[in-house]
């Protein structure tokens, strides 16, 4: 049985005539790591900060830990670690510093040295804070959201402005952050993130969530179609195609040509026809779907448009 651990129903926070977040219900369950992605704008912020009790909702129910985040905010910030999108400290605070006065707003605190190791920022102690590169900056950011050692860790864009080495460090990082158990809540705008990093996924856009699954299902449930592209030989005729049932349509892109279907079998069916006919073909790709696919399908528009 999934344990709750947040339960959001008919969430509303509007801004004037902007719905920034119009209507949603979701649940996290204990020890996932779920994701929201949405393009700019979609309302992301909004909504984890309103769990969070950062923001005040207009209407709609919340519970985080079995606590109300708005009346019992203060103790419920005892139980979860909140990574801003846009986090700033002091240019001449020191981190350790900034250790020991995050350290101070808690009753439960975790030994620092440790964590500082695990995050690579064990040599950076000393220095100060606008001394720090983005990634370091970013990890000294998780860091504090991990020193009262919260079973729930909000961390909102966690990878915006890191190049793609330092994201992939962050992913790692998060990853033996949840394998000890604890919940995590991210959004992000980078598709490729939340395929490879979450449990399940809520795609969100103008404020509502459009879609929520595991990244496999909203692949596997959006996308009807496999793709197969190849180079054949110039005087291939396409038509002869049309014997094979699991193909759907065919069409040629310059040198090669793309083979659609519903399922993977049409990438067996097509293969072995072309090898039975002994026709020549090389460049073979198999198109794999992604949650940006999903997002393209669902909104009949580019994520980052
Ligand atoms: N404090 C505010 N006052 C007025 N409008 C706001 C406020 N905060 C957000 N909005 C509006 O609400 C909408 C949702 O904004 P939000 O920051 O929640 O989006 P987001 O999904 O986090 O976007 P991003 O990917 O850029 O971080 C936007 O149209 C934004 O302009
Ligand atoms: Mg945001």
């Amino acid at each position: 049985m999934n344990e709750t651990v947040i339960q959001v129903e008919n969430l509303h926070k509007y801004y004037g005539r902007t719905k920034a977040v119009d209507d949603i219900s979701f649940e996290v369950y204990k020890g996932e790591i779920f994701g929201m992605v949405g393009p700019n704008g979609a309302g992301k912020t909004t909504a984890i900060e309103c769990i969070e009790g950062l923001r005040r909702s207009d209407s709609g129910i919340l519970k985080v830990l079995n606590l109300n985040p708005v009346s019992n905010g203060r103790n419920l910030r005892n139980y979860i670690g909140i990574q801003l999108q846009e986090s700033q400290l002091p240019a001449r605070l020191k981190v350790w510093e900034a250790i020991s006065l995050f350290s101070s707003f808690y009753k439960k605190n975790i030994e620092s040295s440790a964590l500082l190791k695990d995050l690579g920022l064990e040599e950076k102690k000393g220095s100060y804070f606008d001394k720090l590169s983005g990634g370091q900056k970013q990890r000294l950011f998780i860091a504090l959201s991990l020193l009262n050692d919260p079973d729930l860790i909000f961390l909102d864009e966690l990878t915006t402005g890191l190049d793609p080495q330092a994201r992939r460090v962050t992913w790692d990082l998060i990853k033996d952050i949840s394998g000890k158990g604890k919940t995590i809540f991210l959004t992000t705008h980078f598709m490729e993130e939340a395929e490879k990093l979450c449990n399940r996924v809520a795609i969100m856009d103008h404020g509502k969530i459009i879609a929520l699954d595991t990244p496999q299902n909203l692949i596997r449930n959006t996308i009807m179609e496999t793709r197969l592209m190849l180079s054949v030989p110039e005087n291939f005729e396409l038509n002869v195609l049309n014997t094979i049932k699991s193909i759907s349509k065919y069409e040629r892109s310059g040198e090669n040509i793309i083979v659609y279907g519903h399922d993977r079998k049409m990438i067996k069916d097509t293969i072995n026809f072309l090898v039975n006919n002994n026709i020549d073909f090389h460049d073979l790709k198999t198109g794999q779907a992604t949650l940006e696919d999903v997002f393209l399908a669902l909104t009949g528009r580019e994520i980052r448009n």
